[in-house]
């Protein structure tokens, strides 16, 4: 799959097929136990219908010790650019996933004995999606996500012409 084709194809998945997994790259939650524990710590039932579930934790202690409390943001920004690829490397592989960010942070620390320190960044059940019941959802065009020059201006200066035309 193309990449261009692959960022207008990946979006949320929430129904799971019964279909089983092989590709492993990513996995960290495979037992079942753990899974069904995990969705109870999103409160979301839906978390818990797949085989595999990828927790993306950082370590933002260097971070804030070099840049204090941006050190935080820093963690998660990383975290962020490192979950667009991994989406789309998902989607790439016909496979199917949801960003989990709501979750008991407590919770999920303590079924994954992962240190307090860490920050648990989100959550992704991984499976193969069940075929759409109806359309998919239309993705935002430009127009409406850019903004030029300044807060809420939607509308960009002619360009300049090139001296020698
Ligand atoms: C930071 C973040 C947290 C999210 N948390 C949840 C969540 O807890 N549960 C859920 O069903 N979807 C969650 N989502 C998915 C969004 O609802 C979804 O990305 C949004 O509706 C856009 O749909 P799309 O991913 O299909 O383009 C989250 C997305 C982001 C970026």
């Amino acid at each position: 799959m193309q990449l261009g084709r692959a960022i207008k194809t990946r979006h949320s998945c929430r129904r799971f097929s019964t279909k089983k997994v092989n590709w492993r790259k990513f996995l960290i939650v495979i037992e079942e136990e753990k899974i069904k524990q995990l969705a109870e710590a999103c409160q979301q039932s839906f978390v818990g219908t797949v085989d595999y579930i990828v927790v993306v934790v950082t370590d933002p202690t260097q971070t804030k010790r070099s840049y204090d409390e941006r050190g935080k943001k820093y963690c998660s920004q990383q975290a962020g650019a490192a979950i667009e690829n991994f989406l789309l490397k998902i989607t790439e592989l016909g496979l199917a996933t949801c960003w989990i960010g709501a979750f008991s942070d407590f919770q999920v620390k303590k079924i994954l004995e992962i240190p307090n320190e860490m920050t648990v960044e989100a959550l992704f059940p991984v499976g193969y999606e069940m075929p759409p019941k109806g359309k998919q959802k239309a993705k935002p065009s430009l127009d409406q996500l850019l903004f030029f020059d300044k807060w809420k201006n939607k509308y960009m200066k002619p360009l300049k012409k090139p001296e020698a035309l």
